[in-house]
C-alpha cells in the first residue's frame, strides 16, 4: 500500500486526477471503476477542468460504478446515475452507453446483479478502481460484519450509512434500506486500486482500515492484501499517520 498525505486540497485532488488522466493517456480504452458519495466530487472536477483544458478524453473509456441505491428510479435526483451523469459524464466525452451503473430498481435484482458481475467479466479487469469509505470502513456498500460477499450483491445499509446519506434526502425516512454493490471480490479483481480519504472524521476508520488487522468488521482492510493500492489522505484523516 502507499499511503500519501497532502497538506492542501489542490494536492490531493491533482494527484487523485493525475491517476486517471496518465491511465487514460497510456491506454484510451482504460476500464475505470468509480464510486459516489462527497469524497470524490472534487476530483471529478477536476477531471472535467482537464478534459476541457484539452488533456484527457474519456471516449474510449468504460466505467462501472461501485453501487446504487434499491427503489429508486434511474433519473431520480438522489439516484447514483444521477449522480454521475450530473458530476462527471454529461460534461466530457464519454460513450454514456459505455458508462454502467447497477439498476437498484428492476423487479428482478438477483438478475441485475448476475448480469452485472458477467458483464465486468467478460469486458476483464477494472483498471483503476476509485474507492471512498465509509465511517464504519465500508467499501462500496460492503456494510462491516461476521461476512463479506464476494460478487455484486443486494446489500440492507446499516443505519449509520443511511444517516450518513440523509444529508442528501429531505429525512432520513426517505434513505433507501438497501442498495446493490459491487462485492469485495469484484472490488478486489481491479488491476489498481486509488482509495481517498478526506476529513478528520475520517481519522479514526483510516487507520484501522490501513493499519488495523484484516477483518470482515472492517471491510476497507481487506484491501491491505491487495498488492496495488494508493491512499490519498487530506490533513485531517491523515492526523494519526504523523
Ligand atoms: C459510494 C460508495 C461509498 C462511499 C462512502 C463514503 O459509491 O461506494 O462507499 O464511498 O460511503 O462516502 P462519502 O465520500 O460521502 O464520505
Amino acid at each position: 500500500m502507499n499511503i500519501y498525505i497532502f497538506e492542501n486540497e489542490e494536492g490531493f485532488v491533482q494527484t487523485a486526477a493525475n491517476q486517471i488522466t496518465s491511465l487514460l493517456n497510456t491506454n484510451p480504452y482504460a476500464k475505470l471503476g468509480l464510486a459516489t458519495g462527497s469524497t470524490p466530487v472534487p476530483l471529478y472536477a477536476k477531471l472535467i477542468e482537464m478534459h476541457r483544458q484539452g488533456l484527457v478524453s474519456f471516449a474510449g473509456a468504460t466505467t462501472y460504478n461501485l453501487d446504487e441505491y434499491v427503489g429508486l428510479p434511474e433519473n431520480h435526483p438522489e439516484s447514483y446515475r444521477t449522480f454521475m451523469n450530473e458530476k462527471l459524464f454529461n460534461h466530457v466525452d464519454i460513450n454514456i452507453a459505455q458508462t454502467h451503473v447497477p439498476n437498484g430498481n428492476v423487479a428482478d435484482l438477483e438478475e441485475e446483479c448476475r448480469s452485472y458481475d458477467q458483464m465486468m467479466e467478460q469486458n476483464g479487469p477494472i483498471d483503476l478502481q476509485l474507492l471512498g469509505i465509509g465511517h464504519n470502513g465500508h467499501i462500496g456498500f460492503n456494510e462491516p460484519g461476521d461476512v463479506l460477499t464476494s460478487g455484486t450483491h443486494v446489500a440492507p445499509l446499516q443505519e449509520k450509512t443511511r444517516k450518513a446519506n440523509a444529508r442528501f434526502f429531505p429525512s432520513i425516512d426517505d434513505v433507501p434500506t438497501h442498495s446493490v454493490t459491487m462485492g469485495v471480490g469484484s472490488i478486489m479483481k481491479a488491476r489498481q486500486i486509488m482509495l481517498l480519504i478526506r476529513g478528520e472524521d475520517k481519522a479514526e476508520i483510516a487507520q484501522r482500515a490501513l493499519t488495523g488487522p484484516i477483518t470482515t468488521e472492517c471491510p476497507a482492510s481487506l484491501l491491505q492484501c491487495h498488492p496495488n493500492v494508493i491512499v490519498l489522505l487530506d490533513q485531517g484523516a491523515g492526523r494519526y499517520f504523523k
